[in-house]
């Protein structure tokens, strides 16, 4: 199966929004990505299934934003229809996320995820984030903490030579290429 990644458009805001309550059934209120992907600052993406959806239209599989401020890409979220996960789509989505942010300035990227979700925290390690702090209680539903993870220095030769060798080696085991984020 193949996916392309693209900037997120009005069409895609009620399946974005189906991802959105079906991954964070309990933040309270719901993204708002009318309001997001209107925002200067932000840059939101989606995967699409490039096949489309039967009966028309594109299949959106799961989505990415951030927003950039002041050198520092702060990643919103990151999601994906549980059905389609445990298939590279989520690390698809964080390396057109990286790669976005460089294309933007920034030199950082940073988040806040819950303490608990693993398989986001081995996501971030991954691509080579690091624990650098905690927010006690910040979740208002279950008062769970956040952990703050970030990536520095993602305009170092370094961390490029990483970066092509994770992006070779998802594409080894997925065969599914990142084309140019297209709008
Ligand atoms: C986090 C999330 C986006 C991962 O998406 P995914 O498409 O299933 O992830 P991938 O298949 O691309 O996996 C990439 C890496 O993530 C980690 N990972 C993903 N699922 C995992 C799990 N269940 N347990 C442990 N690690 C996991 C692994 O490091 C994996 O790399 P590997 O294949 O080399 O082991 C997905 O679980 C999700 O949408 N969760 C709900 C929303 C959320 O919590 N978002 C993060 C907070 S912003």
């Amino acid at each position: 199966m193949s996916y392309s990644i693209a900037v997120m458009n009005r069409q895609d805001l009620p399946q974005a929004t189906d991802i959105d309550r079906e991954a964070f059934p309990t933040m309270i209120p719901a993204t708002n990505f009318d309001h997001e992907i209107n925002s200067p600052l932000a840059h939101y993406i989606v995967a699409r299934k490039d096949e489309g959806k039967p009966g028309g239209g594109q299949y959106i599989i799961g989505f990415a934003g951030f927003w950039a401020m002041a050198g520092e890409a702060h990643i919103v979220n990151i999601a994906v229809r549980e059905r389609h996960r445990h298939r590279g789509i989520g690390e698809l989505l964080l390396i057109a996320l990286i790669d976005l942010a460089l294309k933007v300035g920034c030199h950082l990227v940073t988040l806040e995820v819950r303490a608990s979700n693993t398989a986001a925290h081995n996501l971030y390690y991954k691509y080579g984030f690091i624990l650098v702090g905690m927010r006690r209680g910040y979740y208002s539903d279950n008062k769970e903490d956040a952990v703050i993870m970030t990536l520095e220095s993602i305009r170092t030769a370094p961390f490029h030579e990483k970066l092509k060798q994770l992006k070779r080696a998802h594409y080894n085991k997925w065969h599914s290429p990142l084309k140019q984020v297209a709008r």
